[in-house]
């Protein structure tokens, strides 16, 4: 810990408190509103709850609230912009951290490749409902393990790759989205959201939400998977699925050294931002499953959801199917670079650390960023979205992200036994029943997610032990002995 704060002394003292409560609410909902929405939503509806998604929502927002406290305790106390890795590297040590860190790749860079592929299904609808031209063919736009109803294989998401390699690039250059450009994004990710709950409540067939939560069986979809749909378990499996909506919250408590007042402004803008977004949300899924039946999200409905809904049982607004077409083409790119910013962010501190290979925190010498890891992210992440279905990614990225919200907890449940006096600017509220009661709400939403994805985090954990044991704990810096002192005054993973 005394190790930590030294070296963040030296270099990230600096970060002015300038951020209110409202600016924080904002740069939540900003970062979060994406494919979680509007593609996994009907997602989840099809294949584990039907219209009770919009619980699946809540569920899941509990789950974020009680992680989002504790995280906000951890930042304000280590004031180090960054992330659970950090945090955890403080708090429970290089194993654990090395296990958070590892983890953390599946809630950024595969996080990202999800985002991703739903692009490429929006581009796809881009191209044939705005723009009136052709299709790309389906091989082209989907993955090797995923065929259509008429029996095309897919062989590569040429269109995920691509803007994946574009926002690499993009951000090896450091080009700073403006936040002007920002605020355009978060306006209208939100005014469209609005603006499909208003226009879509009129065309809610009642019949479409009957029964609300759907009797308990399983559903196997026409690729042969088999998914437990309705009852509680459906609710359950849904929570975890939708989750990935509210993933990238947390940007707002690592601002937390950049709060006017930490210990007011961090649970407003933690809880503020999550509550306007659970709301919105749950309008949102109860419009969407009230517009078309769980069979449509099944089959034509199956991609491009919420502009294939609008055009389909929302006649006279195609309009409004057109607007959220580009709006969140433009949504999902700001998410993808936010989760790309934060992968090389993580991979830079571990590499700093002696954990990952120095290449992971090279430094371009005239654009200042680790252009070597973004190089390298491009190829890994652009890999898992043209060869793997936005299914898998996206629930590897909610189980991965779901655990270290578990971890975070565990975290400040230690911290408080360890080092009890540290100051804390904010700190969390009824410890240890808020962290233990997150663990308990994240660790059913990994319950709901199935054993098929369990096994995925096993061997991805399994996969980062290997790695560790084998590379890691021999070349790590603390291991050795060394502190690692920051050679180079400018934050290179900051250069929005
Ligand atoms: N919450 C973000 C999304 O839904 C990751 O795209």
């Amino acid at each position: 810990m005394s190790e930590l704060m030294a070296e963040s002394g030296d270099s990230e003292k600096g970060l002015k408190r300038t951020l209110s409560s409202a600016s924080l609410v904002a740069l939540g909902i900003g970062a979060i509103i994406g494919a979680g929405l509007f593609v996994r939503t009907a997602a989840a509806a099809a294949q584990n709850a039907g219209p009770s998604v919009t619980l699946g929502f809540i569920v899941a927002a509990i789950g974020c609230a009680l992680a989002g406290l504790c995280y906000a305790e951890l930042s304000s106390s280590i004031p180090i912009s960054g992330s659970a890795y950090t945090y955890t590297y403080a708090t429970m040590g290089e194993f654990m951290a090395w296990i958070i860190g590892w983890d953390l790749v599946l809630e950024y860079a595969v996080g990202a490749a999800t985002v991703g592929i739903a692009w490429s299904e929006y581009l796809n609808n881009l191209l044939v409902n705005v723009l009136h031209w052709k299709a790309i063919p389906y091989q082209w736009c989907h993955s090797p393990f995923e065929h259509s109803v008429d029996g095309i294989n897919g062989i590569m998401n040429i269109p995920a790759f691509g803007i994946i390699a574009l926002l690499s690039l993009l951000l090896i250059k450091g080009t700073k989205e403006s936040a002007f450009v920002n605020g355009i994004i978060v306006i209208t990710k939100v005014a469209i959201v609005v603006l499909i709950i208003i226009f879509g409540w009129g065309f809610i067939n009642s019949a479409n939400h009957t029964p609300y939560i759907p009797q308990s069986t399983t559903y196997t979809d026409h690729q042969g998977v088999a998914h437990t749909y309705g009852g509680i378990m459906g609710i359950l499996g849904a929570a975890g699925v939708v989750f990935f909506a509210f993933i990238g919250f947390d940007a707002v408590s690592t601002a937390a050294q950049e709060t006017k007042n930490p210990k007011k402004s961090m649970p407003i803008g933690i809880l503020g931002s999550l509550a306007i977004c659970t709301v919105l949300y749950i309008l949102f899924a109860h419009v969407l499953t009230g517009l078309a039946p769980v069979e449509f999200f099944r089959t034509t409905g199956k991609e491009a959801s919420v502009a294939q809904a609008i055009e389909t049982f929302m006649p006279g607004y195609s309009w409004l199917g057109k607007l959220v077409t580009v709006a969140i083409l433009a949504g999902f790119s700001s998410v993808i670079l936010v989760m790309l910013l934060g992968q090389s962010r993580v991979f830079y501190s571990m590499s700093r650390d002696g954990l990952v290979p120095k290449v992971f925190s090279d430094v371009h010498p005239k654009f200042k960023t680790p252009y070597k890891a973004n190089l390298i992210f491009l190829v890994v992440v652009g890999a898992f979205a043209a060869f793997v279905p936005g299914d898998i990614v996206g629930d590897m990225t909610s189980i991965g992200t779901l655990f270290a919200f578990m971890l975070v907890c565990v975290a400040v449940i230690i911290l408080r036994k360890t080092d009890p006096d540290m100051p804390r600017a904010f700190k969390t509220p009824l410890v240890p029943f808020v962290p233990i009661l997150g663990i308990l709400v994240c660790g059913a939403m990994i319950f709901g997610l199935g054993w098929t994805n369990w096994l995925r985090l096993g061997g991805w954990l399994l996969i980062g032990f290997v790695i560790y044991f084998g590379y890691s704990k021999r070349n790590s810096l603390l291991q050795k002995g060394l502190i690692v002192k920051p050679k180079d005054p400018v934050d290179p993973l900051n250069p929005l």
